[in-house]
């Protein structure tokens, strides 16, 4: 009995195995990253990203026909040369000129992310683009009325069908075909990552190494590298804003462990994407780093990793930002294969 089960946990565990590399072959095929870097955790397996899904994809990211009037796409609050985010808006103006609550998100590495938005109220990728189709201030329509405006039109028909051999438009393809377009906006090509793969292009000045080492001190616990992001929520010292009222995590878990807990987000192409925090406070990376400097690092609420005093000096400061700078992407930035497709008039 005893050989049984050992022989069937040997069998199963090869079998573990040949799938793990299996999934991470697939991986590789429709992703194009770094090997040092870990595995995505976007399931490949039910959402295989093809030429034509992230064609269609790409399309429908850059089409106003998202929304109820036709006005506002996906790239009108996501643009590709700040990161896809909403430049110079502290809060994102969608339908109508409605003004949210919450500053744009950067897309991007979000085949890493397992939660989404500010307080993680998605967690998966192919129902996030529910929220903006349906939300009142951004695209104010529904996920019906879409698929009804896709389906009368002769090209989008033909799209469907070369992406999923379905010429029957469904929502639930035209939410994997934005998820395969968004779910391969990859960044990795920064200064920053030729430095760590010592290639041309990467060498760092005595400030961005100083810059360097001030981030993996200061900073590096909650936006770890490569990513520099973690898949958690903390609290980063910011007061409440009292218009907005937005306790983040809380609104979610109603666990007053998460008040104030916001996504730790990426801080790659941070260089353009200010204004910064959930709500678009900060217009600079200097104010950032004098928020972070400033911390009442006796505060309860504040997460751990923050409660040694930093204490940077004005030079600190700006090596730091420096550093920060080396995360921008250019080749990502304005690769013409995310950029607003040819054929859409
Ligand atoms: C009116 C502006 C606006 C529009 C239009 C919009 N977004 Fe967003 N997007 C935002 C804001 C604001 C957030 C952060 C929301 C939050 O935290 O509540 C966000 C967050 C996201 C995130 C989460 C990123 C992360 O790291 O958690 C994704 C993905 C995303 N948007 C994709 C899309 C797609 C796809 C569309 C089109 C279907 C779209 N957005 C349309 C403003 C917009
Ligand atoms: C305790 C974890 C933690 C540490 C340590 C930390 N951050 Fe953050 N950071 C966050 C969180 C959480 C947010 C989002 C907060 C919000 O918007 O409410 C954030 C936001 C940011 C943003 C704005 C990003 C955007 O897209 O708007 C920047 C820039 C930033 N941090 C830089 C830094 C730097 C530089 C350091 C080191 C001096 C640092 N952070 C240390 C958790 C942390």
């Amino acid at each position: 009995m005893r050989n049984k089960i050992g022989k069937f946990g040997f069998l199963g565990f090869i079998a573990f195995v040949m799938c793990s590399f299996i999934a991470l072959k697939l991986h590789k095929a429709m992703l194009d990253y770094p090997s040092y870097w870990p595995a995505p955790a976007y399931d490949f397996v039910k959402n295989p990203v093809t030429d034509d899904g992230f064609e269609l994809g790409r399309q429908l990211f850059y089409d106003g026909i998202l929304s109820r009037d036709g006005t506002i796409s996906c790239a009108s609050c996501h643009l590709q040369a700040t990161g896809f985010t909403h430049v110079d808006h502290d809060l994102s103006h969608g339908i109508d000129g409605r003004i949210g609550t919450r500053n744009s998100l950067a897309l991007v590495n979000l085949a890493w992310s397992t939660s989404f938005m500010w307080d993680g109220g998605v967690n998966h990728l192919d129902m996030q683009a529910l929220q903006p189709i349906t939300s009142e201030n951004e695209m104010d329509s529904s996920l019906k009325d879409v698929v009804l405006k896709l389906q009368v039109q002769p090209a989008y028909r033909k799209l469907f069908y070369k992406a999923f051999k379905d010429s029957t438009i469904t929502g639930q393809h035209t939410l994997k075909a934005l998820s395969q377009f968004t779910v391969s906006l990859v960044s990795s090509n920064s200064k920053y990552d030729k430095f760590i793969r010592n290639e041309k292009g990467g060498d760092f000045t005595a400030q961005e190494k100083n810059g360097l080492a001030l981030f993996r001190n200061h900073c590096a616990s909650c936006h770890t590298e490569p990513l520099f992001q973690v898949q958690d929520f903390k609290n980063n010292g910011l007061s409440i804003d009292p218009t907005l009222n937005d306790y983040g995590r809380y609104n979610i878990t109603k666990n007053k462990a998460d008040s104030l807990h916001f996504k730790v987000p990426t801080l790659r192409n941070i260089e353009f994407t200010a204004p910064y925090m959930h709500d678009g406070r900060f217009e600079s990376l200097r104010a950032v780093i004098a928020h972070y400097n400033d911390l009442d690092t006796q505060s309860i609420s504040l997460s751990k990793e923050l409660k040694n005093p930093m204490r940077l000096t004005p030079n600190e400061q700006t090596d730091l930002v420096v550093f920060l700078k080396t995360l921008s992407d250019y080749e990502f930035l304005y690769d013409p294969k995310f950029s607003f497709p040819k054929n859409l008039q």
